[in-house]
């Protein structure tokens, strides 16, 4: 029924060398559908960082190819957004102008600048800070603040990066619902990478595990949890299965 549906994501024998080192990745092929959500998983150094900023066209391939909607990711960054671990808020600028700094540089009206910031205050659970400058709030706060300045430009391909890495596991958790709650809302295409199996788990629709030197794809895995997830998600026993079974394509990777 879909199978012409052009890939969100779709890589090609990709591989990166930076300068004369050697490679980091080698020869990596993955199709992305629309709509999936995509956790990248595997040891520090085996290139997650560097397929994403490839993606986003931040980095050029070495050789492969890469198309995000069709298009080369350099002309597909219009449609892409990129979600660092460190959330870089400006200090001397409020919640909301932190959120409309995107849309300042666009040159939209104000008008719709100012509709645009309240609805992803709203949908980010934000309204009630919107005039608090980024010293005034908690980690997980500003990592929303980010999420929807990400969003404002109204992307259909989200890269994060280890966003909620450095959150203590409270409210990572609770982060991770907020993201599965917006995603079932939005028609994303996410490629997410992180250390966690069980955010990994939790959020996913698809687990690639990555093993290193260079930096290739040794496990797919479908993660085909029924229903919505929610903090109930993580008491299923069908979940505890998954973790068990991502943990060990890691441990595995790790021994290779
Ligand atoms: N701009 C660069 N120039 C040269 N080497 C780089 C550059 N960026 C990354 N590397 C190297 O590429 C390799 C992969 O790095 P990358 O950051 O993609 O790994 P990672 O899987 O994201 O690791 P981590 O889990 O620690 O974040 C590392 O050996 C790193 O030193
Ligand atoms: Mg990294």
């Amino acid at each position: 029924m879909n199978e012409r549906r052009v890939p969100a994501v779709n890589l090609e024998s990709v591989t990166k060398v930076y300068g004369q080192g050697s490679p980091i990745l080698g020869d990596l092929s993955v199709s992305i559908a629309p709509g999936e959500f995509v956790s990248i998983i595997g040891p520090s150094g085996c290139g997650k960082s560097t397929l994403l900023k490839l993606v986003a066209g931040l980095s050029p391939v070495t050789s492969g190819t890469i198309a995000v909607d069709g298009m080369t990711p350099v002309n597909a960054r219009e449609i892409t957004s990129f979600i660092f671990q460190d959330p870089t808020l400006l200090p001397w600028r409020t919640v909301r102008k932190n959120v409309g700094l995107g849309l300042e540089l666009e040159g939209v009206t104000r008008e719709r600048q100012e509709s645009t910031v309240d609805s992803l205050l709203a949908l980010v659970g934000l309204e009630h800070v919107a005039d608090s400058y980024p010293r005034q709030l908690s980690g997980g706060m500003k990592m929303r603040v980010s999420i929807a300045r990400a969003l404002a430009s109204n992307p259909r391909v989200l890269l994060m990066d280890e966003p909620f890495a450095a959150l203590d596991e409270m409210t990572r958790d609770h982060m991770n619902e907020e993201l599965a709650r917006l995603y079932k809302e939005r028609e994303w295409t996410v490629l997410f990478v992180t250390h966690s199996v069980a955010e990994a788990v939790f959020l996913s629709s698809r687990i690639l595990v990555l093993a290193p030197h260079p930096g290739r794809l040794a496990h797919d895995i479908a993660i085909d949890l029924p229903g919505e997830r929610t903090a109930e998600t993580r008491r299923s026993e069908e979940f505890d299965r998954l973790v068990a079974r991502v943990s060990r394509s890691l441990r595995e990777v790790g021994r290779t």
